[in-house]
Parts: structure tokens; C-alpha cells; sequence
């Protein structure tokens, strides 16, 4: 037995030598040490030993083992050094290397041509009112002088929450002007942008839901000269000094004398081309002198002040301002279209 365990041990420590893996380490482990290993099968022949020899072999196999288990901890110990340091050159970070960039957005087109607005009026000293797009027909309507039974009311035209035609979604910015006079007093300069909704089917031109910006000034003795000169100075400032100006005659409930302003098409100057239909001229607004009877509706004496109005399409003027083509590019919100201003 005495030469078996010494064999044993020999044999052992051989194989320990070209142990590489953790797994090679167990099914060594399991072969030589285990319960049913070799080591284990040798003591249980100890019973066939003389009462002398049992002892000194005792010793001797305690001696194996311990050597055998020392070493393989040994050899357990610088694989997994070896592996530690594999990994630790696999993973090695290069803290020099450029970070990623995350793309930066940029506000919409429409929304810029609105901020230069806004700026350009701001500077006139006008002020920016927000107000409710959910609105009553009494603000929408009626104390705009857009009396029962008028076509614009029709329910073909506009949204109503209800049956009885009080409540809808605004179908203009024009009750903001409501609003305004009810809540201050003049002088008033104020600019109102805002959504408005109309029953419109989806079309290069047209879309259930627009913006509109909506423009007042009250004071004594404002005139139509004034409604002339802040609007011109207005698109010379968005379109440059050379933008021309046209105002016709047109009518509104709430407006009188009312007009519509075109300016003259920065394309082909007035002779015509496809961007004004031929026409040479673009439309961009309504406005007008606000009705005595919307003043007065409003608690302001038309006797002592008077103001002008008028209310523009905010996606037209997008266009316009980008050159282009549909309406429907400025909702659909496609960032191959967006990425492009
Ligand atoms: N609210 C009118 C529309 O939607 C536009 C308008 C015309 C607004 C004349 C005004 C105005 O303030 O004075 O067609």
C-alpha cells in the first residue's frame, strides 16, 4: 500500500502540472480527492492492514492527501490569477477615446418664423396673450358681431361640444381680442397666437387645425394710418425694405372698415409666377378697424378710443418664409423634412 500512495502522489502531481481550467481543476479534484476518488479507494483496503502497519500507512495517506490538496490550491490560485489578467487586458478602457455625440434638435420651423414675430412686435411694445382654444360661442362669435343664423356658425364649419352650439373649439384667434378688452384697460398692444380648428379636409392647403396669430391695438385716436404702418414695417422687417404692400377693401363682422393685406411676391416681383398663382401679389392678413359695437360690447367708449385689428395665418407665412410647397410637411413632422432648416 505503502508504494500505491506513493504512486498515487506521483501520478497526481504530474497531471497537476498541465492543469489549465477551472473545469480541468474539479474532474481532477473529483478523480483524486473525491468520495469515490483514488485516494479514497486505497484507504478502504486499510482494513486488511496489521494493527503495526495501520497507523504509519494512516500517516502516510493523511501526508498524500495533504500534498496532493496543497498543491492543486497552489495551481487553483495561479489559473485564476492568469484569468484575471486575461480579462483585465480584454477589458482594458481607453479613456482617451471620443465620446459619442447625441444629436441636438432645433425648434420647428413654423415656431421660428412665430419667435420672429413675436420679437418684432414685441419691439412695437406689444405683449403676448395665451388663451383657451376650447372656447363659447359668445367669445368665438357673437361679441364679435357674428350674429345668429351667420354662415360661419354653421355646425358644417366648426367643431361644437354641444347640441345647443354654445361650446367649441375657436375657429379664430378674433375672441382673443374679446378677452384682451374685457380684461384690461387701454392702452392695449397685444399679440395673440394660438391653434384654431375648422372642419377642413387635409390638403396641400388646408387642415382641421391651423394657427392663426391675432394682432390689436387700442388707444385715443388710433387711425387706419396706424394699422398700415406697423403692418408694412412689420413684413419689411420679417421679408427685408424692399417688400411691398397692397391693401383691398374685403369685409368683416368685426371690423370697419375692414381690409385684406397681400404683399407683393418676393418671387417674381409682381409679374406672376406658380408661388403667387400668377397673381403677383400673396395674400397674409384681415384686419381692420374694430366695430364700435365690439368696443362697446366690451365696456370701451368707441366715442373716446378707437383700435385696429387683424388676424394672419401662421402656417402661410411659414411657407412663404421657407418656400415651402405643402402644408401637410409642416404637421407630419417627418425629421428628414425638419432637418433641412
Ligand atoms: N378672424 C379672421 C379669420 O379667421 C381674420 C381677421 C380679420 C382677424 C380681420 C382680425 C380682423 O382681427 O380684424 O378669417
Amino acid at each position: 500500500m505503502r508504494e500505491k500512495l506513493e504512486l498515487l502522489r506521483k501520478a497526481a502531481f504530474e497531471e497537476l502540472g498541465g492543469l489549465t481550467t477551472p473545469e480541468e481543476i474539479e474532474a481532477f479534484r473529483v478523480k483524486y480527492l473525491g468520495k469515490k476518488g483514488e485516494l479514497t479507494a486505497i484507504l478502504k483496503q486499510m482494513g486488511g492492514l496489521s494493527a503495526e502497519e495501520r497507523p504509519v500507512i494512516g500517516q502516510l495517506a493523511n501526508s498524500v492527501r495533504e500534498d496532493i490538496e496543497k498543491k492543486l490550491a497552489d495551481v487553483k490560485a495561479e489559473t485564476e490569477k492568469r484569468a484575471l489578467e486575461a480579462r483585465l487586458q480584454s477589458e482594458k478602457i481607453d479613456v482617451t477615446v471620443p465620446g459619442k455625440r447625441s444629436p441636438l434638435g432645433h425648434r420647428h420651423p413654423m415656431y421660428e418664423v412665430l419667435d420672429e414675430i413675436k420679437d418684432i412686435f414685441i419691439g412695437m411694445g406689444f405683449q403676448i396673450l395665451d388663451g383657451p382654444e376650447i372656447e363659447l360661442a359668445d367669445y368665438n362669435f357673437t361679441k364679435l358681431n357674428v350674429e345668429e343664423g351667420h354662415p360661419a356658425r354653421e355646425w358644417t364649419d366648426t367643431f361644437y361640444f354641444t347640441e345647443d352650439s354654445e361650446v367649441l373649439l375657436r375657429t379664430q384667434t378674433s375672441p382673443m381680442q374679446i378677452h384682451a378688452m374685457e380684461t384690461m384697460t387701454p392702452p392695449i398692444r397685444i399679440l395673440a397666437p394660438g391653434r384654431v380648428y375648422r372642419k377642413d379636409e387635409v390638403d396641400a392647403t388646408h387642415s382641421p387645425m391651423f394657427h392663426q396669430i391675432e394682432g390689436m391695438a387700442i388707444d385715443k385716436g388710433i387711425t387706419m394710418a396706424d394699422l398700415k404702418g406697423t403692418l408694412s414695417e412689420v413684413v419689411k422687417q420679417l421679408y427685408g425694405d424692399d417688400t411691398v404692400t397692397r391693401f383691398r377693401p374685403h369685409h368683416f363682422p368685426f371690423t370697419e372698415p375692414s381690409c385684406e393685406m397681400d404683399i407683393r411676391c418676393h418671387k417674381c416681383r409682381g409679374a406672376g409666377c406658380p408661388t403667387c398663382k400668377g397673381e403677383g401679389w400673396i395674400e397674409v392678413l384681415g384686419a381692420g378697424m374694430i366695430h364700435p359695437k365690439v368696443l362697446e360690447g366690451c365696456g370701451i367708449d368707441p366715442d373716446v378710443y378707437s383700435g385696429w385689428a387683424f388676424g394672419m395665418g401662421l402656417e402661410r407665412m411659414a411657407l412663404g418664409r421657407f418656400k415651402i410647397s405643402d402644408l401637410r410637411l409642416i404637421f407630419e413632422n417627418d425629421v428628414r423634412f425638419l432637418e433641412q432648416f
